[in-house]
């Protein structure tokens, strides 16, 4: 058994991406940022901006437990990419004073890197899995006691002469993240008694708060009516904010210009990011599910054929921002285009629209 963590020790920014796709590089970030990334994540509560009814939840639960002396119970953060689950984590262990042990799913590959990882924390650490939904079965199945009793139990041996060894593991709280909550088990999500918080989209205030915080760490001079144009076009998700602020500040300093809404919109228009904050890929699933699906009902899997796209990007990163703009519908069918998608494209709707959204 090793005596490292598998791959992600200490932790690493989130979702980083080598893609130079810029229509992917809003969503996930690209490698170049991820130090300015670590950089903007707040480092205490009073600068996390936001998510003000998971925030109050948290401190019940990690005031109560600090009270008693005990690690919180598990916590499972789930929503849509860059809206902030590993800064979450990561100011919950620096509440608690502990380390953050941070890997993802699909970095435990087998039962040994999992032991590896539960026999080598520390009291009072906090395990971080990303990615929770991508651990396969049988590793399931060797957390469910660790964290309901404080016990790994691992098979020595094969066949007659196996046996099984119940190792005790030292207090720890898990704080796992997952984009795809609906794909756990239902008895692994039971175990997060502490808590199963979904995040928010931000509204356009609090992404406002967070441009200009962020552009005060970076030293970015910006005008109100660029810092509002940003937090408009930004998916109402900050890790997309952060990065829109990023390149309208590359492209106001070569131009040497203020950071105003003009010059926002100049560059972000460079970008293909439209007024509604839509990306490229965006613009280009509602179009299929319009012309070539003639509004919908399209599923996932025949939309990502038709676009060449990842179904689970599809349904992961793009769907949960189209259906809180309200652009397109599920049914139990498949995804429809709505009204508001017609008029963002300048299409006229179908007659019997009103029964393909039923
Ligand atoms: N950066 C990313 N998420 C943030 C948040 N919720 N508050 C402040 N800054 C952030």
């Amino acid at each position: 058994m090793s005596n490292t963590f598998p791959k992600h020790t200490p932790a690493e920014p989130e979702n980083l991406s080598d893609t130079t796709d810029f229509d992917h590089a809003p969503v996930v970030g690209a490698r170049s940022d991820a130090f300015l990334d670590q950089t903007l994540r707040p480092a205490s509560w009073d600068e996390y901006i936001g998510q003000e009814s998971i925030k109050n939840n948290l401190h019940i639960l990690i005031t109560a437990a600090k009270e008693r002396q005990t690690p919180p119970e598990h916590i499972l953060f789930y929503g849509p990419p860059g809206l902030g689950k590993t800064t979450l984590a990561h100011l919950i262990a620096h509440e608690l004073g502990g380390s953050l042990r941070a890997t993802s799913g699909p970095a435990i590959e087998r039962v040994g890197d999992l032991a590896a990882i539960l026999t080598n924390l520390q009291p009072g650490d906090i395990l971080f899995i990303d990615e929770i939904h991508r651990l396969s079965r049988n590793i399931e199945e060797v957390l469910y006691p660790a964290m309901e009793s404080g016990v790994l139990n691992i098979i020595i041996g094969k066949g007659p002469s196996a046996r099984t060894l119940d190792l005790p593991l030292p207090p720890f709280t898990m704080i796992a993240a997952t984009t795809r909550v609906a794909d756990l088990s239902a008895p692994l999500r039971s175990r997060f008694s502490g808590g199963v918080f979904r995040l928010e989209f931000y509204s356009e205030d609090e992404i406002a708060k967070i441009v200009e915080r962020s552009a005060r760490i970076l030293g970015i001079e910006t005008a109100a009516d660029g810092v509002r144009e940003i937090a408009r076009r930004s998916r109402s998700t900050p890790r997309t904010a952060n990065y829109l602020l990023k390149r309208a500040r590359d492209w106001a300093q070569l131009k040497r210009t203020a950071l105003t809404k003009d010059a926002v919109d100049a560059s972000l228009g460079l970008l293909e990011v439209d007024q509604l904050g839509l990306t490229p890929v965006d613009r280009a699933i509602l179009l299929t599910i319009i012309e070539r699906f003639h509004g919908g009902p399209a599923g996932v899997s025949a939309l990502g054929a038709a676009l060449s796209e990842e179904p689970n990007t599809i349904s992961e990163v793009h769907e949960p921002f189209l259906l809180q703009l309200g652009l397109i519908e599920r049914t139990p069918r498949g995804r429809v285009a709505t009204r508001a998608a017609y008029k963002h494209l300048g299409k006229k709707p179908p007659e019997d629209l009103n029964e393909r959204l039923l």
